[in-house]
């Protein structure tokens, strides 16, 4: 499979930067990415300026994006301070720019027929599932949201977010909002009261992992978004490689960033590592 060739290198002015719990929202007037963004989708950013030491560019999953507006195009991305690169992200301020390449990666595939939906999103993973829940709402389904964080303050469920689907139910394992436990304590519920057709998730890897256990017993389709470190973000360094099962049943270790980051759990080899029998391995 090939880059997205939707794809480009654009030069991105900052419209806004703020802090939204623990998180930062960074709004991008983003050239063509915008106008050619899919739900799911994400964008590579060069880190650290002009002169920089960080090489690697960063993977951040696209929150919304807009074709059309004051700006031409926009695009929106929460981001988590974590190491040295997403930090100085969240430092820059509004006007400066940005060297992004995107969109890249694969985008959540839509039901024809309205059917009934559970998004699930860990910490920030619930950021681009907003913006598929609008595509949803608009060919009918019916959206029922889990958004499950540590604490509250990494809970990211915007305002305009919880409007679109029709019911939100927040989870920490520190009981500081919602209710006290993980995604996977309510989902089941969920599932039965709800009648659920389909989930689609994002969040930690070991949040899919236990999403899809429940998924699978209860032969729910299930598309989740994983998250796998990424060096390059555009398929050449192998860095974000896992064990995917192929139409033939064959596991081959497929780059996250070029057949991903979206994918029907049902391919994915949850065990970690390299399988038994995996296409190449000694
Ligand atoms: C598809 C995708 C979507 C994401 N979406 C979001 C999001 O919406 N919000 C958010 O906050 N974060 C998101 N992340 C995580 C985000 O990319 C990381 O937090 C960020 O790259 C960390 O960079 P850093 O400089 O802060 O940290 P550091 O840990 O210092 O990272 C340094 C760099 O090294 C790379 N790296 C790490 N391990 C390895 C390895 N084993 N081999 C090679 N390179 C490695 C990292 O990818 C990174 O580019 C996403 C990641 C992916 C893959
Ligand atoms: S991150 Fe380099 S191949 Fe996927």
């Amino acid at each position: 499979m090939p880059i997205n060739p939707r794809a480009t290198v654009t030069t991105a002015r900052i419209l806004s930067n703020r802090k939204v719990g623990a998180y930062h929202h960074i709004a991008l007037e983003a050239g063509e990415v915008g106008k050619l963004a899919k739900p799911g989708n994400f964008i590579a950013i060069a880190v650290g300026g002009e002169y920089s030491a960080m090489p690697l560019h960063r993977a951040f999953a696209i929150y919304r994006a807009k074709a059309d507006g004051v700006h031409a195009s926009t695009v929106e991305i929460i981001v988590a301070a974590h190491g040295k690169g997403s930090e100085w992200l969240t430092k820059q301020s509004e006007g400066s720019q940005l060297r992004i390449t995107g969109p890249l990666g694969t985008s959540f595939p839509l039901p024809a027929e309205p059917v009934n939906v559970a998004i699930i999103g860990g910490g920030y993973g619930s950021a681009p599932l907003f913006d598929l829940a609008d595509h949803l709402k608009s060919r009918g389904c019916r959206v029922d949201a889990v958004i499950g964080a540590s604490t509250s303050s990494k809970i990211f469920a915007p305002l305009d977010g919880k409007r679109t689907v029709n019911s939100v139910t927040v989870t920490t394992e520190d009981a500081s909002a919602g209710v006290q436990g993980r995604v996977t304590d309510v989902l089941e519920e969920l599932i039965e009261r709800q009648k659920i057709d389909l989930i689609y998730s994002c969040g930690p890897m070991a949040m899919l992992k236990a999403v899809d256990e429940i998924a699978q017993r209860k032969q729910i389709p299930h598309l989740v978004s994983v998250e796998e470190a990424m060096a390059c973000g555009i398929g050449i360094c192998m860095t974000c490689v896992l064990p995917i099962r192929d139409a033939n049943g064959t596991i081959k270790m497929s780059r996250t960033c070029i057949e991903g980051p979206v994918i029907d759990s049902e391919c994915v080899v949850w065990s970690g590592g390299i399988p038994e029998g995996t296409w190449g391995a000694p």
